[in-house]
C-alpha cells in the first residue's frame, strides 16, 4: 500500500491524489483520502483505480489544507468501498492510514469489542483508529503513542482527528515511510516519489519512531517519546529511479524485496510458541483425514512453486500429491472426488487455465484451496480456503518474489497439515519452523554478494542454448531458473533433472556450452558432481549452485555460487535467487526490456 499526508496552507485535496498517483505502483485495488474540513473530518474512499476517487473528488470538491491518502493492496478483507482506508473511530473524528500488517489485530479488536467499541469491517486498520479513540484524552501523540505500544506486526501510519486539527501525527515500524521538509507545510508518505513534485529535502523515520507535524514544524520522537535529532537527506534521484527505489528496473528491486517478502508472508502466521495461524484456511483435522490426495494446479512460475509444494506436502503431511500444469489438467480426465484437496497457486488469481482447472475440480466435488497474491482475485472468491502470499504489488512481468513467497506458503501449509495428521513430529516441526524464520536473513546476506553473478553475466550473455541441472527439489528450482533466464533474456534455455542427462539433452553439450548445476542437496550431492564433471569432459562451462562449506563443488565446477546452509527441504528459496540475478543481468547485457519482456503478458486471461 501506499500512504501520504499533508499538512499546510494549499487545498489538499490535489496534492494528496497527486502524491498518489506516485505511488500506485504499491498498490491499486482502492484509494481514498481524510480531509479536515469545515471542523469535522470527512473521508471519501472507493474501490478501484485512483482515477476513480479522483473522479469523485473533481465533482464534489472538499475543501481543507490538512489531510491523509491512502492506495491499497489488500491483506485482510476483500478491495470493497468500506475496507478501503483511510479507516476511522466510530464517531469518525480519527483517521488512520495504514501501510503493513497488524498481526495481533484479532486480540486487540476481540477487547476493544468488549470495551464497547463497534467495528465497521473485518480490517485490521480499523483497529487502529479505535485504538487510538480508546486511548484518547487531550492529546493526539500521546494516544497515538499508547496505541502503538499495543500493536505487533509491521505498520507505517498517518493519523489525523478533529480535535487536534493542527498536526499530523505519523509513526513507522517495519514498512517504509518519509517526511518531506517543505516551507510553510510538511508531508509524509511511503515513498519518495510522491514528494518530489514539493521537495527534495526528507527526513528517513527508523523503527519505532515517530513524526508530529504542522505547518512549520517537524518533531521526530523516537519509541520512548524523547526528541531526535536527524540530518536532512537531499534526494537526487529523477522521478522515474525514485520510483523503483532507485533501481534500473522492477524485476531487480522486487528480486530484492525478497526478505521482506518473505518476512511479511511467514511471520504473521507463526506465533511466539510456533503454532501456525492460517485465518483463511478451514480445513479441519477431520477434513484432512478424509483427503486421500492433493492435486497442484498451476501455469508458469506458479507451476514451480507448486513442484515444491508437492515434495513438501509428501514429506511432510504424508499425502500423495500430483501435480498439472493448468492447461493440460482437464486433458487426462483427471481422478477427482470429494476425497481430493485441489491447490491452485496463481499470483494474479485470474489465470483463465488455472481458474478453468479449479472449476472442473469443484465440479467434481474437490475441496478447493487457492494460494494467490492477489485479495478478492476471481481465484481467491471461487476457492473454499485462501492462502494470500503477502509478496506487495509484482510489477515485473517475470516473477520473482511472488515464486519466493509460494514456496513460504506452501511449506506453511505442508506443515501445518504434518502437525494436524500427527505424520511430522513434534522436533522435525520445530526445526523446519526455525529454519524457515531464518530466511528473511539469509535471503538478504546473499543479495548482498551479486558482484560474482553480474561478471558471470557479462561473460555469458552470448550463449545460444543454456541448461539448467539439478536433482530433487533442485531440478524444480531449475525449471524456474531456466524459465526466469528465457523469459527476459530470450536465450534458449532448458532445464532437466540430472539423471536424465544421458538419455537425450547430453548429445547437445559442446565445447563453451553454459550448463548451470545446482547440487544444494546433500544425500545427493555426489551423484551432481559427478553430472558436472560429464557435462564438462564434453567442454560445458558449469556454474554451480552449493550449499556454503561444500567446497567439493569447486574441484568440479568452474565457478561456485554459493547459498547460506539452510536444511535441504528449504533451500529452493535461497537457490532461485542467484538464479534470478542471473538472469536478470545476462537480460541488462543483452540489452531487452527487463520489465516487459516480447510476448509475454503478466497475468494470461485467456485459454
Ligand atoms: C504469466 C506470467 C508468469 C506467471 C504465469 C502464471 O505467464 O508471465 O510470470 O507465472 O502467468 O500467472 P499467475 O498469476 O497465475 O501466477
Amino acid at each position: 500500500c501506499g500512504i501520504v499526508g499533508y499538512i499546510g496552507k494549499k487545498e489538499v485535496a490535489p496534492i494528496l491524489i497527486e502524491g498518489l498517483q506516485k505511488l500506485e505502483y504499491r498498490g491499486y485495488d482502492s484509494a481514498g483520502v481524510a480531509i479536515y474540513s469545515d471542523n469535522d473530518v470527512v473521508v471519501r474512499k472507493y474501490k478501484g483505480r485512483l482515477s476513480v476517487l479522483e473522479e469523485h473528488l473533481n465533482k464534489e470538491k472538499i475543501p481543507g489544507t490538512l489531510g491523509i491518502g491512502h492506495t491499497r493492496w489488500a491483506t485482510h478483507g476483500e478491495p470493497n468501498d468500506i475496507n478501503a482506508h483511510p479507516h476511522t473511530n466510530y464517531a469518525g473524528d480519527i483517521a488512520v492510514v495504514h501501510n503493513g500488517i497488524i498481526e495481533n489485530y484479532v486480540k486487540i479488536r476481540e477487547w476493544l469489542i468488549k470495551e464497547g467499541k463497534v467495528f465497521e469491517t473485518e480490517v485490521d486498520t480499523e483497529v487502529i483508529a479505535h485504538l487510538i479513540d480508546y486511548y484518547y484524552e487531550d492529546d493526539l501523540v500521546e494516544a497515538v503513542q499508547k496505541s502503538v505500544r499495543r500493536m505487533e506486526g509491521a505498520y507505517a501510519i498517518g493519523v489525523i482527528s478533529k480535535k487536534n486539527p493542527d498536526k499530523l501525527v505519523a509513526v513507522r515500524k517495519d514498512s517504509p515511510l518519509v517526511v518531506g521538509i517543505g516551507n510553510g507545510e510538511n508531508f509524509i508518505a511511503s515513498d519518495i516519489p510522491a514528494l518530489l513534485k514539493h521537495t527534495r529535502n526528507v527526513y528517513f523515520l527508523n523503527d519505532g519512531e515517530m513524526a508530529v507535524l504542522d505547518e512549520n514544524n517537524i518533531t521526530l520522537l523516537n519509541e520512548f517519546g524523547h526528541k531526535i535529532e536527524r540530518e536532512v537527506f537531499e534526494v537526487t534521484w529523477d522521478i522515474e529511479a525514485a520510483e523503483k527505489g532507485g533501481y534500473e528496473y522492477f524485476m531487480l528491486k522486487e528480486i530484492y524485496e525478497q526478505p521482506k517478502a518473505i518476512k511479511e508472508t511467514l511471520s504473521p502466521r507463526v506465533d511466539k510458541e510456533n503454532h501456525i495461524v492460517l485465518d483463511d484456511i478451514k480445513l479441519t483435522k477431520e477434513d484432512l483425514e478424509k483427503i486421500n490426495k492433493v492435486m497442484i494446479v498451476a501455469c508458469g512460475t506458479a507451476y514451480h512453486a507448486g513442484l515444491v509444494g508437492r515434495y513438501a506436502i509428501e514429506k511432510f503431511a504424508k499425502i500423495p500429491v500430483e501435480t498439472d500444469v493448468a492447461s493440460e489438467f482437464r486433458y487426462r480426465d483427471p481422478f477427482v472426488d470429494e476425497n481430493t484437496l485441489f491447490i491452485a497457486i496463481s499470483q494474479s488469481g485470474e489465470t483463465a487455465d488455472t481458474l478453468a482447472a479449479l472449476r472442473e475440480a469443484k465440479a467434481k466435488g474437490a475441496r478447493v484451496m487457492a494460494v494467490t497474491n492477489v485479495v478478492g482475485s476471481r481465484i481467491s472468491r471461487e476457492a473454499d480456503d485462501v492462502f494470500y502470499t503477502w509478496a506487495g504489488p509484482e510489477i515485473a512481468v517475470a516473477s520473482t518474489k511472488a515464486y519466493t513467497t509460494q514456496l513460504i506458503a506452501m511449506y506453511l501449509i505442508a506443515l501445518n497439515m504434518g502437525i494436524k495428521k500427527g505424520t511430522i513430529s513434534k522436533e522435525k516441526y520445530n526445526t523446519v519452523l526455525n529454519e524457515l524464520k531464518a530466511l528473511p536473513q539469509k535471503a538478504e546476506k546473499l543479495l548482498e554478494n551479486k558482484q560474482l553473478i553480474q561478471e558471470l553475466a557479462d561473460k555469458q550473455f552470448n550463449n545460444q542454448n543454456v541448461f539448467y541441472i539439478g536433482r530433487g527439489i533442485d531440478d524444480h528450482v531449475g525449471r524456474e531458473g531456466s524459465l526466469k533466464l528465457k523469459e527476459i533474456s530470450y536465450i534458449h534455455s532448458e532445464a532437466i533433472a540430472a539423471g536424465e542427462l544421458k538419455h537425450g539433452t547430453i548429445a547437445l553439450i559442446e565445447e563453451g556450452t553454459l550448463v548451470v548445476a545446482l547440487a544444494t542437496q546433500d544425500h545427493l550431492y555426489d551423484k551432481m558432481l559427478s553430472n558436472i564433471q560429464e557435462v564438462r569432459a564434453r567442454g560445458a562451462y558449469v556454474i554451480a549452485v552449493a550449499k556454503e562449506g561444500n567446497e567439493e563443488a569447486e574441484k568440479a565446477a568452474d565457478v561456485v555460487i554459493y547459498i547460506p546452509d539452510t536444511i535441504d527441504e528449504l533451500t529452493p528459496v535461497l537457490s532461485v535467487i542467484p538464479l534470478q540475478v542471473f538472469a536478470y543481468y545476462v537480460a541488462v547485457a543483452r540489452g531487452t526490456d527487463v520489465d516487459k519482456p516480447k510476448n509475454l503478458a503478466k497475468s494470461v486471461t485467456v485459454e
